[in-house]
């Protein structure tokens, strides 16, 4: 039988304390669905790494890590010690370019019992996902800083959108599209003001488009759809959008179910080239970190993507399923979805709930 090799990287903040609630539920299922998993622990990609190394990760990262079966992340970022452009670009943006990972998936429901902040809003009204653009778009590191400190400072980043790079994911996301029961596809765009780059956009989602005649798909301008995730989220099914539209929808998706702290996401090489990534979509909550009360759900359910990702499909559906059943009972859940469990407890009664 395979044994399935995870790296595990917990990163800063209240990516240390989910982590450890993301794999008692892991092993759950395994356990539970007869799945065999090796976790490898490390402990770069975090701020206590930097201050030790000088850097946020090993020369070797790849050698360490490249060769697994897939990455299972917390968070990383602690802006007291660290500027984020360093710490993120040392890390967590590194695995998504070096190792391909061009859809960044992330999916957003409203789970029962759940009470979304908008109002008469149930469970099936909110149910898409947001397939987002990983490896280049406005995450370029394309452009400069010119004459520092003068008058004259110049600074610019340039967007970068490739032909490759643009259709792998628009064909991804209509495959997508193509395999859910409304087969409906939004792209998120703003051609109106972005005037190279995102018609340039508009017309490969047409071309795209073309090669899916079953799909139906529509259009919005990113301002007015960050609009329409709050009036008529029942409206969309996958939303696909380039990395920065892609980033602020997977935020805004996830706080219209609740919490951002429910929302699991997959850094996804699709040809298998490298290993993906699986972490919640929150970030290190400096905020919050060290009170022990961190929503795990995101990380749960990112584990749950990384089984189904690895082909072991019941039991990432069995720990979605688990997900539902806790978030059902209100003294189950965390803080941030008015119950009083702590992270512990939440991931316990999930790791419990599995079958
Ligand atoms: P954040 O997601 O860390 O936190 C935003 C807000 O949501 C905070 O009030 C936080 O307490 C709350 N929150 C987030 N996750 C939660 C959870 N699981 N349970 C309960 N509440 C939760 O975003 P931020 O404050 O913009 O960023 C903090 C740091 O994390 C920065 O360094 C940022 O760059 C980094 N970051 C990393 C990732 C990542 O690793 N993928 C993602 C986003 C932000
Ligand atoms: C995310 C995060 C990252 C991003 C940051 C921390 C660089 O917000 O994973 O959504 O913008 O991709
Ligand atoms: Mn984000």
């Amino acid at each position: 039988k395979k044994q399935y090799r995870i790296a595990v990287i917990p990163g800063d903040g209240i990516g240390k304390e989910v982590m450890p609630e993301g794999l008692r539920v892991l092993e759950s299922a395994a356990k539970k669905h007869g799945v065999s998993l090796h976790f490898d622990h490390f402990d770069f990609s975090s701020w206590d790494y930097y201050e030790k190394h000088g850097q946020m990760m090993p020369d070797d990262w790849k050698d360490k890590i490249g060769k697994h079966d897939a990455i299972y992340f917390g968070a990383v970022g602690w802006p007291a010690k660290i500027p984020d452009h360093v710490s993120l670009w040392g890390s967590l943006i590194k695995f998504r370019r070096e190792f391909d990972q061009y859809v960044n998936l992330r999916p957003v429901r409203l789970m029962p019992g759940v009470p979304s902040p908008l109002a008469g809003r149930k469970p099936g009204d909110i149910d898409f996902w947001v397939v987002r653009e990983n490896t280049e778009g406005e995450y370029s590191s394309v452009g400069g800083r010119m004459f520092p400190d003068t008058d004259r400072e110049f600074v610019t980043q340039q967007t970068v959108m490739t032909r490759t790079g643009v259709d792998r994911i628009l064909k991804f996301a209509f495959e997508l599209a193509q395999s859910r029961p409304k087969k409906h596809l939004t792209s998120a765009t703003k051609s109106n003001g972005i005037s190279i780059t995102m018609p340039y956009w508009d017309e490969r989602v047409e071309a795209m488009a073309k090669k899916f005649p079953g799909v139906k798909w529509d259009k919005y301008h990113i301002d007015i759809l960050t609009a329409n995730f709050v009036l008529h989220p029942d409206w969309f099914d996958v939303v696909v959008g380039s990395n920065l539209f892609g980033d602020i929808l997977s935020d805004l998706g996830p706080a219209c179910t609740g919490t951002i702290g429910i929302a699991p996401s997959g850094n996804i090489n699709p040809e298998g080239d490298f290993p993906s990534v699986f972490e919640p979509v929150h970030g290190s909550a400096p905020d919050i970190a060290g009170q022990g009360i961190a929503n795990p759900i995101g990380a749960i359910w990112s584990g749950a993507m990384m089984l189904e990702h690895l082909g072991e499909k019941e039991a990432g559906q069995s720990i979605v399923e688990a997900i539902e059943r806790t978030l059902a009972e209100r003294t189950l859940r965390t803080k941030d979805l008015g119950g009083n469990a702590d992270t512990t407890a939440c991931g316990k009664a999930v790791a419990d709930m599995v079958d």
